[in-house]
């Protein structure tokens, strides 16, 4: 009896932190960036708010690796998600494209890519101010096209996701 309940204590100690910042059976991004990006981190709590756990690579060469997997220097941005069936997600996508896309990824694509870092995009946020922007889908022959316009702050969230958030406040 003594076993389970130490037993019992190991597991909740254990398992709070981590279950504060996302599920156990949320999909993983591997995250690449620098050691100093702040709006990394910031879309990094966004994928954690909506469905996503991370894991955190912070290589030398993030330039190269980048080129590695594909990603054209005209689509990059400050970080590269990595999923386990290793589909790409260039700057700041929200989590809202990335299930999409995860969910029936586009024959011939690489991934998507949110190119530069738009004002208000997941991770970018001052105050209420928004730039339009677009997704675009990555081929694996470097073409690109629309995947989605984002056309205002509420175009980055489901509408169970909006509901949660003006529930919450
Ligand atoms: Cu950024
Ligand atoms: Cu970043």
């Amino acid at each position: 009896m003594q076993r389970t309940a130490k037993l019992a204590a190991f597991v909740l100690v254990f398992s709070l932190p981590v279950q504060a910042r996302a599920d156990a059976t949320d999909p993983v991004l591997t995250v690449l960036k620098s050691p100093t990006c702040g709006c990394c981190v910031k879309w990094m709590d966004h994928l954690h708010d909506h469905g996503f756990a991370t894991a955190v690579e912070e290589p030398q060469d993030l330039a190269d690796r980048k080129a590695q997997l594909g990603i054209g220097l005209r689509y990059r941005s400050c970080h590269t998600g990595i999923s386990a069936q290793g589909y790409v997600f260039e700057g700041h996508v929200p989590s809202k494209f990335i299930h999409a896309f995860l969910a029936a990824p586009p024959e011939g694509s690489i991934g998507l890519a949110v190119p530069g870092m738009p004002l208000g995009s997941p991770g970018m946020e001052v105050g209420n101010r928004f730039m339009p922007y677009q997704i675009v889908l990555l081929n694996k022959d470097g073409s690109s096209e629309v995947y989605a316009e984002v056309a205002s702050a509420a175009d980055q969230f489901s509408e169970r996701a909006r509901q949660a958030q003006t529930g919450s406040e």
